[in-house]
């Protein structure tokens, strides 16, 4: 994916400022706080708002700055003075006040922050914990001599609603510690993105309306009494505090402990905390420190796999958190971050049907322009008809989007209590808007008749492309050319144009046509990998074809292969399994073409796999051509630019390197990886590795390692 991350989160970071909203006079103070309050209550009870998070916070700072101008004017509804807004309120008393967080936007607001704390305590904090604010519903859990006994709502902060009933239903918050202590473990419950897909599913099934976001998702889940299905959600703890039963001697030690030591004693216990993930809760020593963690935090939000809304930073010691104290809202000892939203709420204007080159057709949604994260989306996803049914999305729609780092922006769901009745439902086509064929819609997603075939110039110019054949001089005009010109019908038939055919065509001198047969006289050449990445089979892309090549070693091969054969290559599950094996019967006619045309279709360097057991028992995969290379067994993440003898390779051909070298190539780090090769200006992936642990190296060691390869 395009773009140097790190100068994407300068850009996000130094640029985010949410400016207030403007209130003029007494009047519109008043509305503005009437509109605030409706909209947290909304937040806490867990509907969906009618504002997204930026608009909200544009509202409350408006407010702030005209209460600063009126102070003996205040609304008793302000959501200034209040914890949580107008949350809904519970009965169960906390014993110590839940508190919300005052916020900061940028380095310049942080480091203001840091100076009043220090003017606070008399000193410059010493250490600071820096971790993910995670963006769920704040609990309180009480577990008496190890056993969970209580789950309670934060609620207005003094009381809060009794939530026991989801007890079980929640991850990382075990039942039984691991010691029986009496203590309370604060923190927050959300749904990971995977938990999130999946409680809708099930809600739509049940006949439900979906979710608006994981947030929501969580606030209506935990709160829902007499469901007929329960869905799994998730904890991490943030806070550890005494009851009144638990022991003095451990009291005083949680009174004692920094924050971070907290933390390892709740996760000894056996809770779930930040630790678990990719942005562990880390210790700094100044300012500089912490801006530098709230960037790195900020270049991983788009790959985790839960959602944060921002940096929580809190004095470490509890000295300085005492000196430090509380006000009413907030604590002074911590401050959130905030990053910019990833979610907006706007408008769904229609939606258009688009051709694909293997011929999907599939919806897109256009909307009113709005910008998440410094880019204005005017388009976002919508998967396949069957969603849009299950999202029950309607023209008009108020919808919340959702767009992080490079990701696609994608409609998550309808604002349903923002319909004004005029919305009009969304019209599927019944032809194929391309070329008036029918349309397959026995799957999922929907497909012309004509297949591949319907958007040939779309297809030809793919298996041209830089990454599949290589065809130089091929381009999207001149496929366009000589499809016009009848010359080509499909792939293979660039393989039989004849000298004098290419001659006639307009801008065509003997140059450029010399030139192009003899690109076209390389590209036969290509490995079998690229041959069949320029088939383009369905669910297949380059490194998945690269891996199917590699296994099967032959066309044939891979033409014999049922789906358990098929299934034996590595990322290839019994899902997926019969549709690659479908695909390849269905491209039959073209790969004899192909073939027939001179088209190499055998993969270098690898041997077929050794036959099925000859009782017909399914072995276990066979160990895959290309092992006992320098890499073999390592799992491989590219990053950066790569210099040196590496220069001239493009990521795709790196990665062919590393399955060359009998490795596997991976575009993304986890705890898994083995090696990351970091070039010039790698970002977010350098520094997981570095969290992770994971071994580093740059273009040039990497070199080193696989030279017998490089020729
Ligand atoms: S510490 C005294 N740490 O953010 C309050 N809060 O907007 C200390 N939150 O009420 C809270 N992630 O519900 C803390 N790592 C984290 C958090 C976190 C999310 C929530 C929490 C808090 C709200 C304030």
């Amino acid at each position: 994916m395009g773009g140097d991350p790190l100068s994407v989160v300068g850009g996000m970071i130094g640029a985010m400022t949410t400016p207030a909203a403007v209130i003029v006079d007494a009047a519109a103070y008043a509305r503005a706080v009437e509109d605030a309050a409706s909209a947290a209550a909304a937040y806490y009870a867990g509907g969906s708002s009618p504002m997204d998070d930026d608009a909200y916070d544009r509202l409350a700072r408006g407010i702030a700055a005209w209460e600063a101008e009126h102070p003996d004017e205040v609304l008793p509804d302000s959501p200034t003075g209040k914890v949580a807004g107008g949350a809904a309120e519970g009965d169960v008393p906390h014993t110590v006040p839940m508190l919300s967080l005052d916020n900061v936007f940028s380095p310049e607001e942080f480091t203001a922050w840091t100076a009043s704390l220090a003017r606070r305590i008399g000193r410059e904090a010493a250490r600071f914990a820096v971790g993910p604010k995670l963006d769920g519903l704040a609990v309180a859990a009480r577990y008496h001599e190890g056993r969970l006994t209580r789950l309670i709502t934060r609620g207005d902060g003094t009381a809060g609603e009794d939530v026991s009933h989801a007890i079980g239903t929640v991850q990382g918050l075990p039942e039984t510690l691991a010691e029986p202590v009496t203590v309370e473990v604060r923190g927050e419950i959300l749904m990971t993105t995977a938990q999130f897909e999946h409680a809708n599913e099930v809600r739509v099934r049940h006949g439900g309306q979906p979710f608006a976001n994981p947030r929501n998702a969580a606030a209506g889940t935990l709160r829902a009494k007499e469901r007929a299905y329960t869905v799994p959600m998730t904890f991490f703890g943030y806070g550890l505090l005494a009851l009144p039963g638990t022991g003095t001697a451990l009291a005083e030690r949680l009174d004692e402990s920094p924050y971070s030591e907290l933390m390892s004693t709740a996760a000894g216990l056996g809770v779930h905390t930040s630790a678990a993930t990719a942005v562990p809760d880390v210790v700094v020593e100044t300012p500089e420190q912490v801006v530098r963690r709230v960037q790195e935090i900020a270049a991983l939000r788009a790959g985790l796999p839960f959602g944060i809304d921002g940096i929580v930073i809190k004095a470490d010691l509890a000295a300085d958190r005492r000196a430090a104290g509380s006000g009413s809202r907030a604590p002074r000892w911590a401050v959130a971050y905030k990053l910019p939203a990833v979610e907006k709420i706007t408008r769904l204007l229609a939606v258009e049907w688009n051709v694909g080159r293997t011929g999907i057709v599939a919806p897109r949604g256009v909307l009113e322009p709005v910008v998440i994260e410094g880019s204005t989306i005017t388009y976002a996803t919508l998967h396949n008809p069957a969603d849009i049914t299950r999202r029950g999305l309607r023209l008009g729609d108020h919808v919340m989007v959702h767009r992080a780092g490079d990701v696609i922006p994608r409609i998550e769901a309808p604002v349903a209590h923002l319909r004004t009745g005029e919305e009009q439902p969304i019209v599927f086509p019944e032809a194929c808007p391309r070329c008036g064929s029918d349309i397959d819609t026995s799957e999922e997603r929907w497909r012309c008749a004509q297949g591949r075939n319907c958007h040939l110039v779309a297809s030809l110019a793919y298996a041209a492309g830089r990454d599949q054949l290589d065809i130089e001089g091929l381009g999207t005009t001149r496929v366009v050319q000589l499809v016009e010109a009848g010359l080509v019908g499909d792939l293979a038939d660039l393989f039989l144009l004849r000298r004098e055919q290419l001659l006639a065509l307009e801008r065509m001198g003997e140059t450029s046509t010399d030139n192009l047969l003899a690109a076209l006289a390389r590209a036969k050449e290509q490995p079998l990998s690229r041959v069949l990445c320029a088939l383009g089979v369905r669910g297949t892309g380059r490194s998945m074809s690269r891996r199917i090549a590699r296994y099967f070693a032959t066309m044939d091969g891979i033409r014999a292969a049922d789906a358990d054969a098929m299934q034996r290559v590595d990322g290839i599950g019994a899902e997926k399994a019969p549709s690659v094996v479908a695909e390849i019967a269905e491209l039959a006619p073209l790969i004899d073409k192909l073939a027939a045309a001179g088209v190499n279709m055998t993969e270098p360097g690898a041997t077929p796999p050794p036959p099925a057991d000859a009782d017909g028992e399914d072995g276990t995969p066979a160990e895959a051509p290309g092992d006992g290379g320098p890499l073999a067994g390592m799992k491989v993440v590219v990053t950066g630019a790569m210099t040196g003898r590496l220069e001239s390779l493009s990521r795709n051909e790196m990665n062919e390197l590393v399955e060359r070298a009998g490795g596997r190539s991976s575009s993304s780090v986890s705890k898994n990886t083995t090696l990351v090769v970091a070039g010039e200006g790698a970002g977010s992936k350098r520094a997981k590795a570095e969290q992770l642990g994971v071994r580093l190296a740059t273009p040039e060691e990497f070199a080193a390692l696989v030279a017998d390869l490089l020729g």
